[in-house]
């Protein structure tokens, strides 16, 4: 198999897991999958990211306080968060939205269980581990941009070695709460966070695939 084909299958195996097992992930497993995802390049080779995890009884404090946290507190993100998904970006966005809502059986109109289900990321899906990544302010949008692939590649390494992961910006609208919550310094923004651990397969939430759009919506060539 080419480089590009065991690329590609990765790619086409990992996708946003929103039901897990509670089994721990080792230690070196998860220390494997940061050493491969800093490879990334990064502006300047700034490298940004910083990468904060959790475990065991850590992560079940951290779903528990950060529940309570999006149950009353208002949204107050570093990063500013979309100000709008309209045209084509409101279609694919509503498109995921109600695979996922079908997959778990919110009906459309439900408007308690399509909230019942967004507030399962403050849960973070019950996932055995939380990893916050933060990015220097100093660095504006392109360390930004660097934790951004950082993340990617961390779905990636963790894909490889069968550990599921989703990427959560949801989290990230409650930057003061995990700032205090992990003692980060004011320099640290929060960019989001990755739920990960065993994929449970039995999970209906784990029942659908998103789809990518054709590749003359995306492509064009000059010359
Ligand atoms: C930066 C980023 C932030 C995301 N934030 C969330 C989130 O807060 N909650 C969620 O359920 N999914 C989140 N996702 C997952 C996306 O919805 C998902 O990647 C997209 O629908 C494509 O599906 P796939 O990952 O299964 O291929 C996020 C993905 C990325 C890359």
């Amino acid at each position: 198999m080419s480089d590009l084909d065991a690329f590609d299958r990765l790619l086409t195996r990992r996708h946003s897991c929103r039901g897990f097992l509670p089994d721990p992930i080792p230690e070196e497993t998860i220390e494997r999958i940061v050493a491969t995802a800093q490879k990334v390049p990064s502006w300047c080779n700034a490298q940004p990211w910083q990468v904060t995890v959790t475990r065991g009884a850590q992560t079940d404090r951290l779903r528990d306080a950060l529940f309570a946290e999006a149950s009353t507190a208002a949204a107050q993100p570093d990063i500013p968060f979309p100000t709008r998904y309209g045209d084509v970006y409101k279609t694919r966005r509503s498109t995921c939205g109600w695979a996922l809502y079908e997959a778990v059986g919110v009906e459309k109109g439900d408007r308690a269980g399509s909230a019942r289900q967004m507030m399962q990321n403050f849960r973070l899906f019950e996932a055995p581990h939380f990893a916050l990544i933060t990015t220097e302010a100093d660095l504006g949008p392109y360390g930004v941009l660097d934790c951004g692939a950082f993340v990617i590649a961390f779905t990636l390494a963790a894909e490889a070695l069968d550990v599921a992961s989703i990427p959560q910006a949801a989290v990230a609208a409650y930057a003061p709460f995990l700032r205090d919550w992990f003692d980060l310094p004011e320099a640290r923004e929060v960019v989001c966070g990755i739920s990960f651990g065993r994929r449970d397969d039995t999970h209906p939430a784990n029942g659908f695939r998103t789809g990518r759009v054709p590749l003359d919506e995306v492509l064009t060539f000059k010359g």
